[in-house]
């Protein structure tokens, strides 16, 4: 038997090269010794990626993009078509976690500055990734075509109308109609199922591709490129990434099932979280439900584009400032000015704008899953800006410090008292 694939294998590295990527991309590779639970996250991610995709497919084979039918085809996928539910719930859980998954591994680069120097590219491919995230996920919310799914969409859609010049033409060429109707429905399908899922995978590879040609950082932010063993020219802190990490991934997808499954069969919607009761209403181009808010994921930014106060009665500045929150992280592996990549060597400078980043963060989430007026209006406590009447200091106090994490850091990355970083990887 053994001789029969040895003869197969021999074959196939004639004419492809199975064997040599094998080695180079996984028993040869070599990956520092020290990764810890925030190095999970990526191959969770990819796995994730896995799953929307197949979902996706099925569900396609069901669902109908049509004003008239999209409604009552996602109703038909949960009741009549043989495990619809599942696959479903499945998809819709999968978008949450996704985000989930991808905060947590976008963190793990600010814990460890594993944006910086050689990794600048791999992080923004990442950035790339997250923008088109975002995308995906918007327009996918429109698919079941429910009082939420329509507004949302009417909302983020009349956004472009506040760009100077060209917004109204903008938004207009966007919606495919004077407002969200079949055309946007279809145009939308087209995105969610096939554009950006091709322009996902295609930027998942090249951020693989990026990582394997300069190797992953590490918990200690240490090159382990720069200590070699002189004979084998193996890095003395690296180990084969397959079987040691192959294993080590296999824990985090268990542990990650558990969670998904727990999810997906006790809480599909999460307490309408991640599923919201409003888009259990057919979409209703007569009826603007009381509240609109976007999905969890996105309310960080929806809260900060409702902090920024409108001037000469445009959003505009709004819009900007939610764009600027999103590509703000492009700029990290240029304003971080420390000499030590890891925060374990950095000093509380860094550790306490990385907290109140954090916090700013979580907090601005909430913010966007609340009416501006929850905790009353402060018309009174601020000063009127181009006609605002309710103004949430708490959003703006916290896209503030938001800001500033980024604005700040040049300064306060420089300044911070660091500590002396060890030769070799400590564990
Ligand atoms: C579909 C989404 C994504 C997938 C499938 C993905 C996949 C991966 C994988 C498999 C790794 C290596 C394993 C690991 O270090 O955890 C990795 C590393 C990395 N990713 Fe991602 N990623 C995604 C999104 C992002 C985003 C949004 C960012 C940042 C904006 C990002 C930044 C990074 C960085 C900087 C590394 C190197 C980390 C290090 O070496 O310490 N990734 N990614």
């Amino acid at each position: 038997m053994q001789k029969y694939l040895t003869c197969a294998l021999t074959w196939v590295d004639a004419r492809f090269p199975l064997t040599s990527n094998w080695k180079a991309h996984l028993s040869e590779y070599y990956a520092p010794k020290n990764f810890n639970f925030w190095y999970y996250f990526g191959s969770l991610a990819m796995l994730v990626l896995v799953l929307q995709i197949v979902t996706g497919v099925l569900l396609t084979m069901h669902y109908k993009p049509d004003a008239a039918l999209a409604f009552a085809s996602v109703e038909y996928i949960m009741r009549d078509v043989p495990w619809g539910w599942l696959v479903r719930y499945m998809h819709s859980t999968g978008a949450s976690m996704f985000f989930v998954v991808v905060y947590l591994h976008m963190f793990r680069g600010l814990l460890y500055g594993s944006y910086r120097n050689p990794r600048e590219l791999i992080w923004l491919f990442g950035v790339a990734i997250f923008l088109c995230l975002m995308g995906e996920a918007f327009f996918g919310y429109l698919l079941p075509w429910g009082q939420m799914s329509f507004w949302g969409a009417q909302v983020i859609i009349n956004l472009f109308t506040s760009i100077p010049f060209i917004g109204p033409d903008v938004s207009l060429w966007l919606r495919g109609d004077f407002m969200v109707s079949d055309a946007t429905l279809n145009r939308f399908f087209a995105f969610h199922v096939i554009a950006l899922p091709l322009v996902l995978l295609g930027l998942v590879a090249a951020h693989i591709i990026a990582l394997h040609e300069v190797g992953s950082n590490n918990p200690d932010g240490i090159e382990i490129k720069k200590n070699k063993d002189p004979v084998t020219h193996i890095p003395l802190d690296g180990i084969p990434f397959h079987p040691y990490y192959t294993v080590k991934d296999i824990m985090g997808v268990a542990m990650f099932l558990i969670v998904f499954s727990a999810v997906l069969f006790f809480a599909p919607e999460m307490g309408g979280y991640f599923l919201e009761a409003n888009n259990f209403i057919p979409a209703d181009a007569l009826k603007t439900p009381p509240h609109i808010a976007p999905v969890w994921y996105f309310t960080p930014y929806y809260s900060i584009l409702r902090a920024v106060p409108p001037l000469f009665s445009s959003q505009f500045p709004g819009v900007v400032a939610m764009g600027l929150s999103v590509v703000a992280f492009a700029f990290l592996p240029w304003i971080d000015r420390s000499p030590v990549k890891s925060i374990r060597y950095r000093g509380v400078q860094y550790k306490s704008w990385l907290a109140v980043f954090v916090v700013s963060f979580l907090i601005l989430g909430y913010l966007g899953t609340v009416p501006t007026t929850v905790w009353g209006t402060f018309d009174k406590a601020l000063p009127l800006v181009g006609g605002v009447d309710r103004a949430n200091v708490f959003a703006r106090i916290f896209t503030l410090l938001y800001f500033l994490f980024f604005a700040l850091m040049p300064w306060y990355s420089k300044i911070d008292k660091t500590k002396p970083v060890p030769e070799r990887v400590t564990g």
